[in-house]
């Protein structure tokens, strides 16, 4: 049994927003993911850090699901900033019970317990976003919202996933740190980067927590292998 992660599949097998536009390692990217998950087995999770599908509803996403619900392994599945099809957890596990898609769960508002350690997190906040009026009741949702999932991991191990790194090259979102600092979190993954951006991650120890891009892109489309 292993842990896996990467984010930002942005499959769109059911709409037409192709990724091989923007050419380089998005050539073909659909095929490098059925083959970067041919390491994975089926007893295995992976958390998957948002961006999942271009799909505007649960409808226009289906053969995206069905796409990942293909591959091997557990799949669980967090909202990023593109996930247009995102709607509440109960419409969307009825949605993958009614098309046998038995391998995509959800992490939100949540967190499972993979052997010792907890999988916690949520979307997170990126400073792409203001911290206007509207912006700041998002932003404080998505505080309680990871403040929830980390104390329902009690007092286990914590690894803490995000779509929006916490950290960047001259960005911080202290509040977001200091949660999983609080919580003991030893481990954040992230997603959203990339291209060019890559090189502005953040990587390795900062303070008591470890951080990880994983952005499919970055990782060649193979997800990373994070728990033997
Ligand atoms: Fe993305
Ligand atoms: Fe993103």
């Amino acid at each position: 049994m292993a842990l896996y992660a990467i984010g930002d599949t942005h499959l769109s097998l059911g709409s037409d927003k192709p990724m091989d536009v923007f050419g380089g390692g998005w050539m073909g990217y659909v095929d490098k993911l059925r083959q970067g998950f041919s390491c994975v087995e089926a007893e295995d999770a992976v958390v998957l850090c948002g961006d999942l599908s271009w799909g505007m509803s649960l409808n226009e996403a289906r053969e995206d699901f069905a796409f990942l619900d293909s591959l091997p392994g557990r799949k669980l599945l967090m909202k990023g900033n593109h996930d247009y099809w995102w709607t509440t957890a109960s419409k969307m596990n009825q949605f993958f019970k009614e098309n046998g898609f038995s391998t995509l769960e959800i992490l939100h508002n949540n967190c499972h317990i993979y052997g010792e350690v907890a999988l916690c997190g949520t979307r997170g906040w990126f400073y792409e976003e203001d911290r206007g009026e509207h912006s700041a009741k998002i932003f404080n949702r998505e505080l309680i919202r990871l403040e929830a999932s980390l104390k329902a991991g009690g007092e286990r191990e914590k690894f803490c996933f995000l779509h929006y790194p916490p950290l960047y090259q001259g960005y911080r979102c202290q509040e977001i740190i200091d949660l999983m600092e609080r919580y003991g979190v030893s481990r954040c993954y992230y997603g959203h980067l990339h291209g060019g951006s890559h090189r502005l991650a953040i990587s390795g120890r900062q303070g008591t927590v470890e951080y990880h891009l994983v952005a499919a892109d970055y990782l060649g489309f193979r997800p990373e292998k994070i728990l033997p």
